[in-house]
Formats: structure tokens, sequence, C-alpha cells
């Protein structure tokens, strides 16, 4: 388990929030007729993960208006849909394991993955039935606008396997829109569950989205550099994949020309040898200083994350403790 989620943070009772969601996720019925549709769903939530984001919708709500249990069914919203895009994902980037386990598309076969995903989007959308009519409103006008810019990242992080093009900066507005954006909402909905000011409600996105791009960072970094034990992903993925990530596209920037060279041809050929890709790729990385490259901007993004705590009207406290789950997030292993 994540060690994160092991302590109290600040006054935010981490532990507490995840004690209740669980719980809360536990009390649903998921597993229905045809059992070929709900059981992938049951499979990949009870995998586990670490649950960021609907514990950050717990927070949120609690820092807002002290009764975060209200928010329960929006944090399983954002969880069912992130799970959702991951089954997805696992398919479109050919992954073998997700949370140490066989992924949804490996265990059953792909068909499965693409409708027991497509029923996880629509329970997703149900939970907010929960709410009154105007927090409904708010809550499916953030989740669309964020579940339709998830789909942008997606094809722009497909598209950019076969670009030789790509610039940091396009790869951080792609990782914005894959990963970002249901961070922040995943905050946000917090904040509307607890029916705050909207221009706070708007700062607290803002923290999400910088947190987000230094947790996409901190994830590519992981799939080159993490502990094949403990990951629970399959390492080296990205590589065999020819994603662009920052890792990638730094070397670049900063390699001579004979790494350079050789990066191209590795990330442009069809590889018989998926180890010896890998091998030869990481070495590069890490010769070209990469791991540290990526931690600097790491650090940047959760710093900036920070700036936008500033015009939080909160107590001091509830500062601290979204501060703290930033650092905590930069010395994740997985
Ligand atoms: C994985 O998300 C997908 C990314 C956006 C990097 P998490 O790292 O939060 O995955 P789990 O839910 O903890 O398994
Ligand atoms: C995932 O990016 C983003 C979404 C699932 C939307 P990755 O492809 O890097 O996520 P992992 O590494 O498979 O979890
Ligand atoms: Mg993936
Ligand atoms: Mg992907
Ligand atoms: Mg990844």
């Amino acid at each position: 388990m994540f060690v994160l989620f092991l302590q109290k943070i600040s006054d935010l009772d981490i532990l507490q929030y995840q004690s209740d969601f669980l719980t809360y996720l536990s009390s649903q019925k998921l597993i229905k007729e045809p059992k070929n549709l709900y059981e992938p769903i049951d499979y990949i939530l009870q995998l586990g993960g670490k649950r960021i984001r609907p514990v950050l919708t717990l927070i949120a709500s609690d820092i807002f208006s002290g009764d975060y249990k209200k928010a329960l069914p929006a944090a399983l919203a954002v969880e069912v849909f992130h799970n959702f895009t991951l089954v997805h994902d696992d398919i479109m980037d050919d992954a073998p394991l997700r949370r140490g386990h066989e992924t949804v598309h490996e265990k059953w076969d792909i068909n499965t993955g693409i409708l027991s995903g497509d029923a996880m989007l629509i329970l997703a959308y149900q939970y907010f039935e929960n709410y009154s009519p105007l927090v409904f409103q708010k809550l499916a006008q953030l989740f669309s606008k964020t579940a339709l810019e998830v789909c942008d990242g997606q094809q722009l992080d497909v598209d950019f396997e076969t670009r030789n093009d790509v610039t940091i900066d396009e790869y951080i507005k792609m990782i914005t829109l894959k990963t970002s954006v249901l961070v922040a909402a995943a905050l946000k909905m917090g904040a509307i569950v607890a029916e705050a000011d909207e221009e706070q409600a708007q700062h607290l996105y803002n923290y999400g989205l910088n947190l987000g791009i230094a947790f996409q960072l901190q994830d590519d970094y992981l799939d080159t550099f993490g502990d094949p034990e403990t990951f629970g992903k399959q390492v080296g993925g990205d590589i065999i994949e020819n994603k662009k990530t920052f890792l990638y596209l730094k070397s670049l920037e900063v390699a001579n020309d004979e790494d350079k060279e050789q990066l191209y041809t590795l990330y442009n050929k069809k590889q018989k040898n998926n180890s010896e890709k890998i091998a030869a790729v990481s070495t590069i990385f890490a010769k070209n200083n990469i791991p540290n490259y990526t931690h600097e901007l790491i650090e940047y993004y959760t710093n900036k994350s920070f700036e936008s705590l500033t015009h939080l009207n909160i107590d001091a406290a509830s500062k601290e403790g979204l501060r703290m789950f930033g650092e905590n997030l930069m010395s994740r292993k997985v």
C-alpha cells in the first residue's frame, strides 16, 4: 500500500478518507448479470491502486464543508471513471500488467475490456444522481468537459507515438489533458459538493492541474526507472510503445549526436527484442542525467501547484495538509 495513505497529513486524516471510501465502494453491488460485463468492473475496482483521486474529492469537500461523507458518491464517480480510463488505456498501450495483476483485456479479452469500460463510464455518471439538481448539473458539466479532455489527451498520446517532431511543450499539454484535468476535477468536484465559492473551487482546481502534471512526470519516470517488484506495471512499457515522454524528449535535447541517432533508430524501427531496446534506451536516459532533469521538473510543477494554495481562504492546517500531500506524491514509488 502506498505509504502516503498510511499517515495523517497535518489535520487531514488520509487514512480515514481512504477507509470510508473503501467501505462505500464495498457497499455497492457491482456484480450483476451478465457476469462477463460486471465481473471485470469489480475486478479492476477491487485491485486497489492508490485511490488518490477519490481521496482528493473527500479532502476538498472536508476543507470547505466539514461534511465529507456527502462527497462519497462523487468520489466513487471519479474513481470508477479513472478505472474505466485505465481499462481502455491498457488496451491502447498493449499493457499486460496493472496493479501487479493481469490487465482486464489479458484476463478476459479486448472486447470485454471495451464494453466493461463503456459501462463503467455510464456507471460513473449514475453516481451524480445522488445530488440535488443544481449540484448534479455542476458535477455533470465539469465531468463531461473533463472526460472529453482526457480523450483528447489520450489521442495525442497515441498520435505522438509515430511523430518525430513532438516538443516538450506539446508533451506537457498532452499530459495536462490525459491526466491532470482529472486530478484537478476530482478536487473541484469535492468543492462543488461542499457548495464552495466558484473562485475558491477554481484555485483548488489549479492546484490539482499542476500537481497532476508533476504526477504524470513521475509516472513516466517510474515507467522506466521503477522497481519491477513493486511498480505493478510492466517496467519499460513506454519505451516498447515509443511513447514520447519527457524522458525521451529531454534526451533528444541534451544528448550527443550518437545517442540521439541511436534513440531515433530505436524508436522508429520495429524491434525484435524488447528487453534489448529497454536496456539500450534506459542506458541513454541514465547517462544523460535524465532522472535528474525529470525530478527538477516534477519539483517545478509541484511548487507551482502550491502557489494556488495562497489564494485559498481555508485554515492554515488544511493548506499545510494540501502542501504535504503534494510533497509526498513526489517521492512515491508506485
Ligand atoms: C495511473 O494512475 C494512470 C495515470 C494517470 C498515471 P494512478 O497512478 O493513480 O493509478 P492507481 O489508481 O493508483 O493504480
Ligand atoms: C494514462 O497514462 C492516462 C490515462 C489513463 C488517461 P499512462 O498510459 O502513462 O498510464 P499508465 O502508466 O498505463 O498507468
Ligand atoms: Mg498506459
Ligand atoms: Mg497510455
Ligand atoms: Mg504511464
